[in-house]
């Protein structure tokens, strides 16, 4: 009988609660701020303030749902970086508290690692060692998993995450934030020939966007120049233009780790790989390479508290608990 740990997820604008029980993800439990909309990112002090009043709710309705009492859980995991610092804060002094309260082991978790680690959560699963596209609105990597709490960074973005080339577009265009998800809609109706942006091709398996998003900028500001309707009235082809110019780069530097490393088995994670299009490629691309494609559920993609409990079942098992945690038989030697 594997252990039942509740996790807790606050790294950024959504806190998250969930169950596992034996390794298998009970419940996800979701509060989303809808606070930031209209500031086009996430505002640090509202999204602490947000947390703290999300947290014991979606803890509550976590623990009802998977009908465990709190006398029932082995541990308390969390989120411990990298994310906003008083948005991590909320979650790790609750977190540590309950804890304590419970006398049961901490964990800490590593937020890129969970989102990686969400591949575990349901079937098909991934095959060690695998390559993994992690991208998110902090984050683009290519990680080689060797094993569960065994991974190693071999390509990152030098500069803005794809995410972040997502919603600063999208701020450009006048969309609300997150732009990602509006980007992704309107692009199924578009042209992705139409516009042509350039690919950002720098060595190695890093990555670079901010050339994208400024070479987006100037050519948004000479267009509604001549037109300053140009945006409203071609917002579909601009969409799938420019997530085609993403798109494209993030897949150039996966054939090439694919071939660097002779690994066909290809993952992404992370908010970005909610996006219809990137799985669309992903697919036809993996018949082409013979790879093994691994996407997440969508629940599973943006930040959410079941990738924080699969990450802490593996790491109950291998007993790596937070320093903040003395066991039983190291405390009679105190
Ligand atoms: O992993 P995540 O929820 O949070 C971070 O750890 O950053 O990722 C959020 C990012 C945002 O930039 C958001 O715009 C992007 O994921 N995103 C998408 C889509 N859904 C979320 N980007 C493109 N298409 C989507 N469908
Ligand atoms: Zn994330």
């Amino acid at each position: 009988m594997g252990p039942t740990i509740l996790a807790i997820e606050s790294s950024c604008d959504e806190t998250s609660a969930a169950v596992i029980k034996n390794g298998k993800v009970l419940n996800n439990i979701i509060a989303t701020q809808s606070v930031h909309e209209n500031y086009g990112g996430v505002v640090p002090e509202l999204a602490s303030r947000a947390h703290q009043q999300n947290i014991v709710p979606v803890v509550d309705e976590a623990l009802k749902t998977a009908d465990i009492r709190k006398e029932q859980l082995d541990a308390i995991a969390f989120t411990k970086g990298p994310g906003l610092l008083g948005a991590l804060l909320v979650g790790s002094s609750f977190a540590k508290s309950m804890a304590l309260a419970l006398d049961i082991p901490l964990i800490e978790v590593n937020h890129m690692q969970a989102h990686i680690l969400a591949h575990f959560i349901d079937d098909p699963k991934p095959a060690f060692p695998f390559l993994c596209l992690t991208v998110s609105g902090g984050h683009t990597q290519i990680v080689l998993v060797k094993d569960y709490l065994n991974m190693k960074i071999v390509g990152e973005t030098r500069d803005d995450a794809v995410g972040e080339a997502f919603d600063k577009s999208a701020k450009l265009m006048g969309l609300p934030y997150p732009g990602g998800p509006l980007i992704d809609r309107y692009a199924k109706e578009g042209d992705p020939t139409r516009f042509h942006f350039p690919d950002s091709d720098i060595d190695g398996l890093d990555f670079s966007f901010s050339g994208i998003k400024t070479a987006f900028l100037y050519f948004l500001r000479a267009e509604k120049r001549k037109d300053p309707e140009f945006v409203e009235k071609n917002l579909s082809d601009i969409c799938a233009s420019l997530q085609f110019s993403l798109i494209r780069t993030l897949l150039m530097k996966l054939e090439k780790a694919s071939t660097m490393y002779g690994i066909q088995e290809i993952a992404v994670a992370g908010g970005v790989s909610a996006n219809s299009e990137l799985r669309n490629t992903l697919e036809t691309v993996a018949k082409e390479k013979k790879w093994n494609v691994y996407v997440p559920q969508i629940q599973y993609c943006t930040d959410n508290a079941g990738m924080i409990a699969i990450a802490s079942h593996y790491k109950f098992l291998s007993k790596e608990f937070s320093s903040l945690y003395t066991s039983p038989e190291a405390r009679m030697k105190i």
